[in-house]
């Protein structure tokens, strides 16, 4: 296949390139500064700026761009941003796909789409949820829709918590737990929806070879845990005691309304992939944590 790549310099991104390549798929990186590759073809999502020929002869194009969610505090003008950035360069990709019609957009969102919501199980079929990030994920997915129009196949990859070796969540918990700072977050029955970086790349490819997989993936591992069971996962991962409580308001004070992401979650179950017969290389938090950490 080629696979035409927005967001390619991320923490996905950058797997996935090389994930697609070692499986011998052609890939083409979209980059918004001037290229500096053979495989580099430049993009203006804010302006909509994309060549007309740049997706000519694609079998597929996934789309991972945007602006860090938990990066900054959520200012009014942060939330404007997060959520401008996303739906425009969707809908610059999409209308591109349906133009020059591509067979394929797999397209980033998140399990933030279902908001809050407890200990209940929720797969591709949950509603949506009412908060930020859930209306910031559904306005995301909706953005695609010139592509499905036009007959495309469109994935929309609901990723959770990637754990990976660097970077992402356990780039920001590592030093904590290192300097034995590490504790549960609020009451810790939020559930963290976690997924290996290994089983991303692997579902994200499955999701682009596989033709019966259309619309909402769950890009989440097969068993979700409590903040508190992923603390002491976490800490026995790293060989560092986690004792601590973080209490809520503490977190709120510190992070403001983005506080919530961590103080709630979703027990997402990865119903589609499951259904299509993906096998997880990582079905345990345990077996990801080792992957990640090396022990
Ligand atoms: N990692 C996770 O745990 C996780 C969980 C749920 C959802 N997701 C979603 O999955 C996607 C990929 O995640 P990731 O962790 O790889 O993200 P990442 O490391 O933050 O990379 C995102 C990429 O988007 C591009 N980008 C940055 N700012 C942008 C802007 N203002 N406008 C357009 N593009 C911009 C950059 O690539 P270029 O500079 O090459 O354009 C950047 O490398 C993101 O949309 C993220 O929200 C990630």
């Amino acid at each position: 296949m080629r696979v035409v790549v927005a967001g390619s310099s991320g923490l996905i991104g950058t797997s996935l390139v090389a994930g697609l390549r070692q499986g011998e798929h052609q890939v083409v990186r979209l980059v918004r500064r001037v290229p500096a590759a053979p495989d580099e073809r430049r993009w203006d999502p804010d302006s909509g700026r994309l060549d007309a020929d740049t997706l000519d002869g694609a079998d597929a194009v996934v789309n991972l761009s945007g602006p860090g969610i938990g990066a900054k505090r959520w200012s009014p003008e942060r939330k404007r941003h997060l959520l401008q950035a996303r739906v425009r360069s969707t809908e610059v990709l999409a209308k591109a796909v349906a133009d020059s019609g591509v067979p394929v957009l797999a397209n980033a969102s998140a399990v933030g789409f279902y908001g809050d919501t407890g200990s209940h199980p929720v797969t591709e079929t949950s509603s949506p949820g009412s908060d930020f990030l859930a209306g910031l994920c559904r306005r995301w997915e909706a953005a695609t829709a010139p592509a499905a129009d036009a007959g495309a196949r469109v994935v929309l990859l609901r990723t959770g918590l990637v754990i990976s070796p660097s970077g992402g969540l356990l780039g920001q918990l590592r030093p904590l737990f290192s300097l034995m700072l590490g504790g549960r977050l609020g009451p810790g029955t939020q559930y963290m929806p976690w997924i290996s970086l290994d089983d991303e790349i692997a579902a994200i490819r499955f999701a682009l070879e596989n033709s019966d997989i259309t619309g909402p993936v769950n890009l989440t591992g097969p068993a979700p845990v409590t903040n508190t069971q992923f603390t002491r996962a976490l800490g026995e991962a790293l060989g560092r005691p986690a004792p601590w409580i973080v209490p809520g308001f503490a977190l709120r004070t510190v992070m403001g309304e983005l506080a919530d992401t961590a103080l709630t979650g979703q027990r997402a179950m990865p119903t589609v992939l499951e259904a299509n017969g993906f096998t997880f290389q990582h079905p345990t938090l345990g077996a990801a944590l080792a992957a990640a950490t090396g022990r």
